[in-house]
């Protein structure tokens, strides 16, 4: 019985629930990833495949469909094909049958796929550097990210509980929640992205001009559009566009699943939103603390902290 995407999740819903988490080298990962993790380790993508690398909710979402575009010359109806997860596989999901995983979905793909992954760098199956697989990481500064996975973690069921805001504060600082620590993540690529040829993008640049990222993912991919089909590009992965797209916008997902009476997942999209959410006495404390962890490295991030 071929099933689609959305009907298996519906199929399989009961069982996606508040997942733990188990370690897999020192990372919190949740625990179907850690069960199957020789699977994911063994991986072997084609050199054509584009990995796109983040931690949780720094912007994923919206890389995949700019990728998928510009593989497609922007064509909108062919990136229409199916909802995201189908079109661009995530690497390291293993869910519940009848649920396809990312590796049994990209045996049915032809490469050039676009993979996702949140794993961090030292997690990435060894096959992708030997195969000089083009990657593509995005960064989001750490507030706004926390934020957002805040949220994320609220409404969505399969995620580890968030608990209070107060105290997801201090498991973001500890690297406690699902992939682990945000600061060892964005210094774990940026430390490799020149040995490695990673495309390392911020997601606040991406807000300030959408046009110049887009263009800069289209060199790196070593293609050439029309002008006019990069602005159609950029229009349609703007984030009202893509809210209202149901391919695009993660609605292909049972509200029980993913409650988007809790919070949608086009949730807000913009820079910034930490200011609702933190005090001036967690944003102090959080700034001391990140000073610490963040000073060995140089990272550009350039608003917030
Ligand atoms: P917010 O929760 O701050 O709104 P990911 O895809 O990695 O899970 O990241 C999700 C975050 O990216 C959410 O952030 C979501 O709204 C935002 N996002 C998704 N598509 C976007 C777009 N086209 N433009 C700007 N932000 C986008």
């Amino acid at each position: 019985e071929k099933l689609s995407y959305h009907e298996a999740i519906e199929r399989a819903s009961s069982s996606l629930y508040r997942f733990p988490l188990l370690p897999v080298r020192g990372i919190p990962l949740m625990n179907h990833i850690a069960n199957s993790w020789d699977t994911i380790w063994a991986f072997r993508p084609d050199p054509s495949d584009i990995l796109i690398a983040t931690y949780p909710k720094a912007g994923t979402t919206w890389t995949q469909e700019i990728v998928d575009l510009l593989l497609h010359n922007g064509d909108a109806d062919a990136c229409k094909r199916a909802p995201t997860p189908a079109r661009s596989p995530f690497l390291e999901i293993v869910s519940p049958p009848p649920i396809p995983s990312g590796i049994d979905l990209m045996k049915n793909m032809d490469p050039p796929r676009i993979i996702k992954t949140h794993l961090p760098f030292q997690l990435v199956p060894p096959a992708f550097w030997e195969n000089k697989c083009k990657t593509i990481y995005v960064a989001r500064n750490a507030k706004d990210n926390m934020v957002s996975y805040y949220h994320f973690d609220c409404m969505n069921k399969t995620q580890p509980e968030p608990g209070p805001w107060e105290g997801y504060i201090s498991k973001f600082m500890r690297g406690e929640l699902a992939w682990g620590s945000w600061y060892d993540h964005v210094k774990g690529y940026w430390k490799e992205r020149e040995k490695r040829n990673i495309l390392y993008l911020f997601y606040e640049d991406m807000k300030e001009n959408p046009r110049r990222e887009v263009e800069r993912i289209m060199k790196y991919l070593d293609l050439s559009l029309s002008d006019e089909v990069i602005s159609r590009i950029v229009e349609l992965t703007s984030f009202e566009i893509m809210k209202e797209n149901p391919m695009a916008n993660y609605s292909c997902i049972p509200t029980h699943v993913f409650d988007n009476s809790v919070s949608p997942f086009m949730r807000k999209g913009q820079v910034g939103d930490w200011r609702n959410h933190f005090t001036p006495e967690q944003s102090k404390m959080f700034a001391e603390d990140y000073d610490k962890k963040m000073k060995e490295v140089n990272i550009p991030f350039r608003t917030l902290i």
